[in-house]
């Protein structure tokens, strides 16, 4: 396998390509717009040089970002795809849209792999005539640092399948837990949704995210605030997934406030704003 296309340059697809490019794969990323690609690039040229800085890439940033293009034809860019990895917004019917496009131009023993946080993988493979090749690969935000993901089977994902998606995330340092059961949320949303949302719902009661995030640093010793990660994660993202996993029947409220954030364009970090403020390509909050 040499040609990883990851679809999707968002806060995670760009972070998704940037650890295949580091591994050694030639990656293509895919967006609608040239305008979302460009932004990707620049992100990455950042870490990379950030990584190359703290020597902890072996080559330099430019070699490394040398093996990664851009482009809106996702049709073309499937044609060379050995491995495919999608990070587009968590929406059954574009993701769906987007696995028969792949399936109708990949060619054949391409694994198609889904980065979804709640949607059951044997519903995504339902839009190909290949659902054995069809698996969840989790990553966790930011990929550069969290070297976990969570492979999900969906009910007709080949051994092969896993198997083969075992050992690509072995080839770019990850770490894995095996999901085998295809359930909403899989395993490590489950849980993180009810803490969120718990925290939102905080805030809503009139605690200061300050508060909160520094009550469950100090005292829970969790490396990041539980509002720092959803503006890392995006306030939208929490939308989307509240939603996805109420449509599956899981017991979880959706919240007021993450709405009217969204309304006023408090996206989190990738709009510079959330539950904090973030300045410049990438902040991290002090608290
Ligand atoms: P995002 O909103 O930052 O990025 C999504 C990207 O997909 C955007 O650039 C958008 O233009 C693009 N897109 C939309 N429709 C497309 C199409 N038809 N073809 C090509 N590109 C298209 O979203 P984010 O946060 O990167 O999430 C992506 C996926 O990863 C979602 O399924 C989400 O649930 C999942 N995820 C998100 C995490 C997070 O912390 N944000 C963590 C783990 C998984």
């Amino acid at each position: 396998m040499k040609n990883v296309l990851v679809i999707g340059a968002g806060t995670m697809g760009h972070g998704i390509a940037e650890v295949c490019a580091i591994a050694g794969y030639n990656v293509t990323i895919v967006d609608i717009k040239d305008e979302f690609l460009e932004k990707a690039v620049k992100k990455i040229g950042w870490s990379l040089k950030k990584l190359e800085s703290k020597k902890k890439i072996k080559e330099n940033a430019e070699d490394v970002l040398k093996r990664i293009k851009t482009t809106t034809n996702l049709e073309e860019a499937a044609k060379e795809a050995d491995f495919v990895i999608e990070a587009v917004i968590e929406d059954t019917d574009v993701k769906k849209d987007i696995f028969k496009r792949l399936d109708e131009n990949c060619k054949e023993g391409v694994i198609f792999s889904t980065n979804t946080s709640t949607i059951p993988i044997t519903d995504i493979s339902s839009a190909t005539r290949r659902p054995e090749s069809v698996i969840g690969l989790h990553f966790f935000n930011p990929p550069t640092l969290i070297k976990l993901v969570e492979i999900i089977r969906g009910e007709r994902t080949s051994d092969e399948t896993v198997e083969k998606t075992k050992e690509f995330a072995k080839t770019i340092g990850m770490d894995y837990v095996l999901v085998e059961k295809d359930v909403p949320g899989f395993l490590v949303n489950r849980i993180n949704l009810r803490v969120f949302t718990e925290a939102i719902r905080m805030v809503e009661e009139g605690f200061k995210p300050e508060e909160i995030d520094s009550a469950v640093k100090y005292r829970l010793g969790l490396p990041m605030g539980i509002l720092e990660v959803v503006d890392f994660s995006g306030v939208d993202i929490v939308f989307y997934v509240t939603h996805e996993m109420m449509k599956r029947g899981v017991n979880v409220k959706p919240s007021k406030l993450v709405e009217e954030m969204i309304k006023e364009g408090r996206l989190g970090m990738k709009s510079g704003r959330g539950f904090y403020e973030h300045k410049g390509v990438y902040h991290r909050v002090k608290i």
